[in-house]
């Protein structure tokens, strides 16, 4: 719901205090003043803030009387007050004992008080007072309207998709932002042309940076790089052309996202890198560790900033890697700020459930015992896969991918049966650093390695499946009580998952 209708129904249904947290406090105002004034009924408009309180001088340099003016307010009269930097006095101790008092009396009352501020800080036995409403960015009619504006005033040389295309770049940006970023356009082309698009998407680029949070993740990983894996392979093959206006027209939803379980180095990363090269959408990493740092109330703030930005970049394929370090000991006995986090899981939760946006999420975890229960709930992922240790027939795969990366001429000459044989229990990662030790040792001695090096690299390394044998063998068993699906058929056919399922168990019947 855009922010206009929202906060016409939030007055209409009486809630007291309403907090806008925003950069933009201009904006928001007109828009304040918009909903005041179409209201039905109309309603008056009253603005304060520390250095001239209200209109007329009422409660300056004196939060405690402006509440006090509010209070004394006719009650019958529609009135909104809208109160600029409030956020800074709600840690005062009679502030927030007379906003208590003062929320009563509005539930009651025509009135409502707004508070604009330009960070979300709320102490905590204020926030059952209030109701968070954010000012989303400008929507894309808004920013069309900003385009009519400036159409007026220079020299416009759009070509004729240029302009939605323009539209669709300035979107999850603030109109300041925009404003800014198209004057930069004119200034250094004399102009509003088509190379406009590549300045805002510029802009949004530094705005992602800017979050912390957020990071654009070079993607050079394509599924050739991937090997074994084959059931996952063709979930995502399948699912290419699935941002596609075509595939809305023929009624597909959008997919929401995976979730990759299994042990280090099984290729989770790098899946879910590929999926976005795969589809030939931009990466967006999200630092779950940076979320969750700093003040109570940031936290909240910034995830909903982020989700803001990500669906601004839509289509794209966001990434959360190693959910469950993220979100440890949630739900156990876990004290710290284990509020907060459970605030942001929920809210980051609840948005997979709900959203309608081509943003897929690709979520990976080693394991399963730390992450919160609700996250494996039905209808938050599309599909939960399992990625075992690699088969013998998937590490030769392994092999020949990492082979051919470093010596594409000479990968006949490796025995790759062998190889595959004599590497049982090692994981992708573990392969590919058993390749780098023979060609280290080889190149220490100046000549090429061989089949033999690796075999001696690989006897050197003791793989993670010899030392963590007891935690494989938990995520086997989860994997095989049936929450998720293998992710490799050949893992589907052996192993626990195998005896559990049988072969007709397998998904696509293979
Ligand atoms: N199935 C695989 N095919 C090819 N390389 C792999 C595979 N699994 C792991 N690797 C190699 O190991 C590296 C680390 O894998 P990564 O995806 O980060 O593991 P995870 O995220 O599961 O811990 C990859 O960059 C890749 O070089
Ligand atoms: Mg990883």
């Amino acid at each position: 719901m855009v922010f206009e209708q929202e906060l016409d129904l939030l007055i209409r249904s009486s809630y007291p205090i309403i907090y806008v947290p925003t950069p933009e406090e201009e904006r928001a105002e007109q828009l304040i003043a918009y909903v005041a004034e179409s209201g039905s009924p109309p309603r008056d408009l009253h603005i304060w803030d520390f250095v001239s309180g209200f209109e007329g001088g009422a409660g300056r340099s004196n939060p405690v009387q402006a509440l006090d003016e509010i209070e004394k307010a006719r009650p019958d009269v529609p009135a909104v007050f809208v109160m600029r930097d409030f956020h800074r006095f709600l840690e005062d101790i009679q502030v927030a004992r007379k906003l208590r008092n003062l929320a009563r009396h509005l539930r009651t009352s025509r009135k409502t008080m707004i508070i604009l501020a330009p960070s979300l800080r709320i102490p905590a036995d204020l926030a059952e007072e209030m109701t968070v409403l954010d000012l989303t960015p400008p929507s894309a009619e808004e920013i069309d309207a900003e385009l009519d504006d400036l159409l007026e005033q220079v020299t416009v040389r759009l070509s004729s998709g240029g302009r939605e295309a323009l539209v669709k770049a300035c979107q999850g940006l603030y109109m300041i932002r925009i404003r800014l970023a198209l004057a930069r356009a004119v200034a250094s082309f004399g102009r509003l042309d088509d190379r406009a698009i590549g300045l805002v998407l510029e802009e949004k680029k530094q705005r992602i940076r800017r979050t912390e949070v957020l990071e654009f993740w070079p993607v050079t990983e394509t599924l050739d790089d991937i090997g074994g894996l084959d059931i996952l392979k063709t979930w995502l093959e399948q699912r290419a052309a699935a941002f596609t206006k075509e595939a809305r027209q023929y009624g597909l939803p959008h997919p929401r996202g995976i979730l990759l379980v299994g042990i280090q180095g099984t290729g989770k990363s790098l899946s879910a890198k590929a999926t976005a090269s795969l589809w030939q959408v931009p990466l967006l990493r999200l630092d779950i560790g940076r979320l969750m740092g700093g003040l109570v109330g940031e936290s909240e703030a910034r995830t909903r900033e982020m989700i803001r930005l990500a669906e601004a970049m839509a289509p794209c394929v966001l990434f959360l890697d190693e959910l469950d370090k993220g979100f440890a000991g949630l739900g156990s006995s876990f004290v710290g700020d284990s509020g907060t986090s459970a605030r942001v899981l929920g809210t980051i939760l609840t948005w997979m459930e709900e959203k309608e946006s081509a943003v897929f999420i690709a979520a990976t975890a080693n394991s399963v015992e730390s992450l919160p229960p609700e996250v494996l709930r039905k209808g938050r992922f599309d599909e939960i896969f399992f990625i075992d240790l690699p088969s013998e027939r998937e590490r030769r795969e392994i092999f020949e991918v990492h082979l051919n990366k470093v010596r594409p001429n000479r990968i006949r000459e490796f025995d790759l049966d062998l190889l595959a044989f004599q590497s049982e229990g090692f994981s992708g990662a573990e392969i590919q650093q058993a390749i780098f030790e023979a060609m280290h040792v080889a190149f220490n001695e100046r000549r090429e390695f061989t089949t033999d090096d690796i075999i001696r690299a690989m006897s050197l390394i003791v793989p993670l499946s010899k030392t963590a044998g007891e935690r494989i063998q938990r995520l086997q068993e989860w994997a095989a009580s049936g929450r998720c699906r293998p992710a490799s058929s050949d893992a589907a056919r052996s192993g626990l998952i195998g005896q559990l399922f049988g072969e007709a168990g397998l998904p696509g019947g293979r």
